[in-house]
């Protein structure tokens, strides 16, 4: 019997991730700016990409509390927020709710929306090259370029174009699992790999297994995302649900059914469990990955 609260991990982790968050973005800014920003990134949100990169760095023995991880796991999450005030604008998915609360353009307007976004995005990468040496400045490069690369137009923004491109349209499964991958699964294997980033000397076997498993992981997600906007309510979401299918978007529910989305949703954490073994690293030590990953699968927003 595994003796690992992951409540209480996670209370602890979210606590720091939340008051990272907080001290990353002053209120005080320009036309207030930072009050747009915020919003979106506060007071809300599963924190499931910071508490990926934690976890993935404990589990490779990284130093308590260090301040690279601390960095990446807030550094992924303002790309996140920023995503999503970009997907719910007009032109995009065009939705009034998210985290609970009306968008940041419904909030705020649409150009500080825009404005918003764009500089969620660059402070991510201001967080991830801290000038006063808490941080190697090879962890650094190398987060840096994962974060680049798995946020552009190989990853969430070329996803995100694919989706925009898709509407309507009948897309091969193969296509479907495409557009997942880079619009949110890159995102969310890139949290796995900056995690191990931050740890030096990682060997190249378990980088692979962990890329497997980040990769597994990422598409799960996305499937049950899908899944929840067709089986939740807009509270339980705090997002519209309902929304794919009244705005005809490609889905693992539309392709497969409901389902058969649920099972490929349940053999992909097989997957993903099956990459943490692999790893061959001790099972104390992976935890708090395991436990993510059912969460990943179990959730119900
Ligand atoms: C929602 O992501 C958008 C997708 C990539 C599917 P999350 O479900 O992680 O949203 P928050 O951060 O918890 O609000
Ligand atoms: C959003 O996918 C993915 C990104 C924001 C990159 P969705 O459009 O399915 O996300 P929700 O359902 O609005 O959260
Ligand atoms: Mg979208
Ligand atoms: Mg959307
Ligand atoms: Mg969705």
């Amino acid at each position: 019997m595994s003796l690992f609260d992951l409540k209480a991990w996670m209370h602890v982790h979210l606590d720091r991730v939340e008051a990272a968050l907080s001290d990353a973005i002053q209120a005080e800014s320009p036309a207030a700016l930072g009050q747009a920003m915020r919003y979106a990134v506060l007071d809300g949100g599963k924190r499931l990409r910071p508490l990926l990169v934690l976890a993935t760095a404990e589990a490779l023995g990284d130093a308590p509390h260090s301040a690279a991880a601390l960095n990446a796991a807030s550094a992924i999450e303002l790309i996140h927020a920023y995503s999503l005030v970009h997907d719910d604008m007009p032109c995009m998915d065009n939705d009034v709710l998210r985290r609970g609360k009306p968008t940041v353009h419904v909030q705020f307007g649409e150009a500080q929306a825009l404005l918003a976004g764009d500089a969620l995005q660059t402070l991510a990468f201001e967080i991830l090259t801290p000038q006063d040496g808490s941080v190697a400045a090879s962890a650094q490069a190398a987060c840096v370029a994962l974060l680049s690369r798995a946020s552009g137009y190989q990853g969430m923004a070329g996803g995100q174009a694919i989706d925009l491109a898709s509407v309507g349209l009948c897309l091969s499964e193969d296509q479907l699992r495409q557009m997942h991958r880079l619009k949110t699964g890159a995102l969310l294997l890139c949290s796995v790999q900056m995690g191990a980033a931050c740890v030096s000397g990682v060997p190249v076997a378990v980088q692979t297994a962990l890329a497997r498993f980040g990769q597994a992981l990422g598409l799960a997600f996305q499937v049950v995302d899908d899944v929840l906007d067709v089986t939740a309510d807009s509270a339980t979401l705090g997002k519209t649900a309902g929304k794919d299918e009244a705005a005809d978007k490609p889905t693992y529910v539309a392709l497969m059914g409901l389902e058969a989305a649920k099972s490929y949703a349940d053999a992909l954490a097989n997957q993903a469990m099956q990459a943490l073994a692999d790893t061959g690293l001790p099972d104390a030590r992976l935890a708090a990955l395991r436990g993510l990953t059912a969460m990943v699968v179990q959730r119900n927003n």
